[in-house]
C-alpha cells in the first residue's frame, strides 16, 4: 500500500489491518503520535488527515492511500508549539503532540464557521475559553495541565 506522509510518498507491506497509528510509528518510526488508549478515547494518537483531526488509532492506514497525513513531525515548526512552551501548556508531555494536532485542525475548522456545541444555535463561533474547551474535549491529559493548554490555544487564536 501507499502512504503519503508530511508531504513524502511511502510504499508500504503491511497487514490490512494495521491502523494508521501503527503504521506511522512501526513502521515509518514517526513516533510523535502517541499510543494512550488505542479505542479512540484519549487523543493522544491525533494526527490530521486532509487537515481534519482524526484519531489515527480508529483508521486503517490502508484507507487513506488517497489522503495526506500530516503528524505533528511535519507540522512543526508550529506557533502552537511555542505558545505551549510559553505558557507551560503540559508536564510529562505524552498528550502534546496530539494536543497540539488537534488544536491546529480545531483553529481551521473554527476559522470556517464551523459550530460546536459551545455555540448557541444561529451565533456566529468566538473562540472563547468554553469553546476552546468544548472544541478540545477529544484530547485528554493525565497531567491536567488544560489550564494552561487555553491561554496558549487562545494566543495563537489571536484572542
Ligand atoms: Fe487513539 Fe487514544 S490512542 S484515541
Ligand atoms: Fe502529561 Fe498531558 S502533559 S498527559
Amino acid at each position: 500500500m501507499k502512504l503519503a506522509v508530511n508531504g513524502v510518498e511511502h510504499t508500504l507491506d503491511i497487514d490490512p489491518r494495521t491502523t494508521l497509528l501503527d503504521a506511522l510509528r512501526e513502521h515509518l518510526h514517526l513516533t510523535g503520535a502517541k499510543k494512550g488508549c488505542d479505542h479512540g478515547q484519549c487523543g493522544a494518537c491525533t494526527v490530521l488527515l486532509d487537515g481534519r483531526r482524526v484519531n489515527s488509532c480508529l483508521v486503517l492506514a490502508i484507507s487513506q492511500q488517497d489522503a495526506e497525513v500530516t503528524t505533528i513531525e511535519g507540522l512543526s515548526p508550529h506557533p502552537l508549539q511555542e505558545a505551549f512552551q510559553e505558557h507551560d501548556g503540559f508536564q510529562c508531555g505524552y498528550c502534546t503532540p496530539g494536543q497540539i494536532c488537534s488544536a491546529a485542525g480545531m483553529l481551521d475548522e473554527a476559522a470556517k464557521g464551523w459550530p460546536s456545541a459551545a455555540t448557541p444555535a444561529g451565533e456566529e463561533p468566538t473562540l472563547s475559553d468554553a469553546e476552546i474547551r468544548e472544541r478540545m474535549s477529544g484530547n485528554l491529559c493525565r497531567c491536567g495541565a488544560y489550564a494552561n493548554m487555553v491561554p496558549a490555544i487562545a494566543e495563537v487564536a489571536g484572542r
